[in-house]
């Protein structure tokens, strides 16, 4: 069992098993916001693939306005640079691939059956343990960077998680019963992310789109679309190439959603 955030930081460095993802990795105790934090190295020309990893932040951002609650030495708080060089549309996938490292690595590390919610969250048994917040900067016709940060609860105990949130929210400890080692889930991360980012590199997003079909929990549900103040309903069909949520509503009509905040129906 990981003691404390220098053992956190040494278990990665020792095991990581990437070529260029995390290879430079600024640590910091407290930081505000990763995301910010990277947003400027990234402005400041760092290379793709450089880590802002934080053992607490004070202002950890989530989607939308809201914020990510990002307390000491229970919490992955992360963000990694990439400079994917693509259209501004092919962005939303950087995002799906980030959910299926995720998922993958929790599944790996214990045993857990983690499952994407489209656009950004990682859920274990319909509650939320992750979010991804990815910020790109457009230069052209191309993005960038981008900044693609993720917040997992790890060994948050009930009374680490925000009351609102707490019914719909949990972490790996809580689903496990056991704590779980942030370092080793990291390294796993970012070997799957550095794995899915080149089949992207390539253009092959099929490897990226069958992994987020097979690790979804929105597919085939019934589900609402909030795009700012109005709702959608419709039975959520299929991700597009560019991994926009196809929607199928009571009419027949099928819509592309690219962004937006879903909820899971329950038919009852
Ligand atoms: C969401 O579900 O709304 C996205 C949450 C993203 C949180 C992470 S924690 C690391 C990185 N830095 C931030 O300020 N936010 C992201």
């Amino acid at each position: 069992m990981e003691a404390n955030k220098t053992i956190f930081l040494e278990q990665i460095e020792d095991g990581l098993a990437t070529k260029w993802l995390g290879r430079t990795i600024h640590f910091y105790d407290k930081v505000e916001s990763t995301n910010l934090l990277a947003a400027e190295l990234a402005q400041e020309d760092a290379p793709e693939g450089v880590v802002v990893l934080a053992d607490q932040q004070l202002s950890g951002r989530g989607r939308g306005s809201r914020s990510w609650h990002s307390p000491a030495g229970v919490g992955i708080y992360c963000s990694v640079i990439l400079r994917p060089q693509v259209e501004p549309e092919k962005g939303q996938l950087i995002t799906l691939m980030a959910g299926v490292s995720i998922a993958r690595a929790i599944e790996r590390q214990s045993g857990l059956s983690p499952r994407v919610k489209w656009p950004n969250d990682v859920l274990i048994n319909d509650k939320k343990v992750a979010g991804i917040l990815l910020e790109a900067r457009v230069s052209g016709a191309r993005i960038g960077y981008a900044v693609i940060g993720f917040g997992i609860n790890v060994n948050n105990g009930r009374g680490d998680l925000p009351e609102d949130i707490r019914v719909n929210a949990s972490s790996l400890r809580m689903e496990l019963k056991k704590t779980v080692d942030r370092g080793p889930l990291v390294i796993k991360i970012f070997s799957e992310l550095e794995e899915l980012y080149h089949n992207f590199q390539c253009g092959d997003l099929s490897v990226i789109l069958e992994q987020w079909r097979h690790y979804s929990s929105t597919l085939g549900q019934r589900v609402r679309i909030w795009r700012k103040d109005k709702a959608t309903e419709g039975l959520a069909v299929d991700l597009t190439e560019n991994g926009g949520l196809l929607v199928r509503l009571a009419e027949g009509k099928q819509i592309v959603f690219h962004a937006g905040d879903i909820e899971h129906l329950k038919i009852l």
